[in-house]
């Protein structure tokens, strides 16, 4: 068997008690855990002129080789390109996208780095595999300095329609950097239709009907690969997390009141400030729930030197203040708000005694916290599900409750749906979305992203790096 080489920008780092740190590492550990292998990237930490030589260290079967980055790229690779241009552009966030020609530069610069930190890590039957936005033209970069193995690529984030992305300056030069990799996965049919759509009206490759992209000298394979979890796993914790003190001492605190529950990167992206006001809706238009249920949301402060994450959560203080202010009575508060990160065990136990598991980002790559929350259910008295359609996870996960969250309206519905639903109905949604879960587990993404990395016929790579 083959070695795989993942390559992410955030790394899941072993380190004990480590709190959540977003979809990606979630995924990529449960599809490691099986198979081992090296993972590089970012160690998370900024240092003064940082090494190019990685720190190596080895935990359950898996190598993992990461460097630092200095003040510089950080805010510019990390906070500026990558997630002040090209995060908001993938989200339908137009009006949010900000480009800075130096930031753009930085991100190339970044992704040389990042080659010529990895080149000599590699082995010549190695299958690599490259993570999310962060990274597009690393293939490019590593091609360069001679790179001849399989390179695959995985996008965990949507993709807007051709004409959204094209307002990205110097687009072609980014997106043809694809054709460097020999196949782009993506997770849903709607975005893999959005990429093809845009090679062939933007860039000028053919598209084949299988989707693989023909472009000058060139070929490269694309196809749908839905990141999924351990389902089993997830479970197993949940049912041991029940029993933590942590879990007992929310029911305590509940007294005997329903529970609805989001968990969330603190992220405009993920629709809070939709959720508290649908939740206010709910009381102002439903009294009976007033004392009656509580709603928890978890939101792990994320790259919060930038402005529009600072300003997001201002915004979800001054909603929570005022809708707690309104309906709060001396013995209960109506939304628990927690800005800061659990870990993954705590948040098992939560997901197992919340009755309703809310879950509507406004554009979302996947959304790995839906299947986490199905997995953790019990069989016999499941909670339910209340998701958005613009997360991945609703092309599977169908028999959620699903409802757009722009609505208000429907969105406080949605959530009186969720809590009067009766016992039947959760079980039989539970075990549809339940059965989906199982299916779509990490184990399946990593085997089938890597078989088809492996049965791509691949034209020969001397010199045929795009730039
Ligand atoms: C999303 C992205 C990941 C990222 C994660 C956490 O899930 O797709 O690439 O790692 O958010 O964000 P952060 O900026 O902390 O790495």
């Amino acid at each position: 068997m083959k070695r795989i080489v993942v390559v992410s920008n955030r790394v899941g780092l072993p380190a004990p008690n480590s709190e959540s740190s977003g979809g990606l590492v979630t995924g990529v550990h449960a599809a490691m855990r099986g198979r081992g292998g090296l993972w590089f990237g970012w160690s998370g930490k900024v240092t003064p002129s940082p090494s190019d030589a990685p720190e190596i260290v080895q935990a359950a079967g898996i190598d993992y080789a990461t460097i630092d980055l200095d003040q510089a790229a950080y805010n510019e690779y990390y906070l500026g390109f990558a997630n002040g241009t090209l995060w908001p552009l993938c989200h339908f966030r137009l009006g949010l996208f900000e480009y800075e020609r130096t930031q753009a530069e930085a991100y190339e610069a970044a992704n040389e780095r990042f080659a010529r930190a990895l080149m000599p890590l590699l082995r010549p039957d190695d299958l690599v595999w490259v993570h999310d936005y962060h990274l597009i033209p690393l293939a490019c970069a590593l091609r360069r300095l001679g790179c001849q193995q399989r390179i695959g690529f995985f996008l965990h984030i949507p993709l807007p329609p051709p004409r959204a992305l094209a307002i990205l300056p110097r687009h072609k030069e980014l997106f043809s950097s694809l054709l460097d990799y020999d196949l782009v996965g993506l997770q849903t049919v709607e975005d893999a239709d959005a990429l093809r759509a845009f090679c062939r009206q933007n860039l000028g490759h053919l598209v084949m009907p299988d989707g693989t992209l023909l472009g000058p000298q060139r070929r490269t394979a694309t196809g749908v690969f839905p990141i999924g979890i351990d389902p089993q796993a997830q479970q197993r914790i949940a049912v041991k997390s029940a029993k933590l003190s942590t879990t007992r001492r929310l029911l305590d605190s509940l007294g005997g009141r329903k529970l609805i529950l989001g968990v969330d990167r603190l992220d405009y992206s993920k629709g809070l400030s939709y959720r508290f006001r649908a939740f206010g809706r709910l009381l102002g238009a439903h009294p009976e729930w007033r004392s009656r249920v509580t709603y928890l949301q978890i939101a792990a402060p994320s790259r919060i030197e930038i402005a529009r994450y600072r300003e997001a959560r201002l915004e979800l203080e001054r909603q929570a203040g005022r809708i707690n202010g309104k309906y709060a009575e001396f013995d209960w508060v109506p939304i628990r708000y927690i800005n800061r990160g659990f870990t993954p065990k705590t948040l098992a136990g939560f997901y197992r005694v919340a009755q309703v598991g809310l879950v509507t980002p406004l554009r979302d790559g996947m959304n790995l916290v839906a299947k986490e929350y199905v997995a953790s259910q019990n069989a016999a008295d499941p909670g339910v599900l209340v998701l958005s359609p613009f997360a991945g996870a609703a092309a599977e996960l169908d028999s959620a409750v699903i409802a757009n969250p722009f609505d208000i309206d429907a969105l406080a519905e949605a959530l009186h749906t969720a809590l009067t639903m009766p016992v039947e109905a959760r079980r039989e949604r539970w075990a549809a979305l339940h059965a989906a879960v199982e299916h779509g587990n990490a184990e399946r993404w990593q085997q089938s992203f890597i078989a088809a990395l492996e049965g791509v016929s691949a034209l020969p790579r001397a010199a045929t790096a795009s730039r």
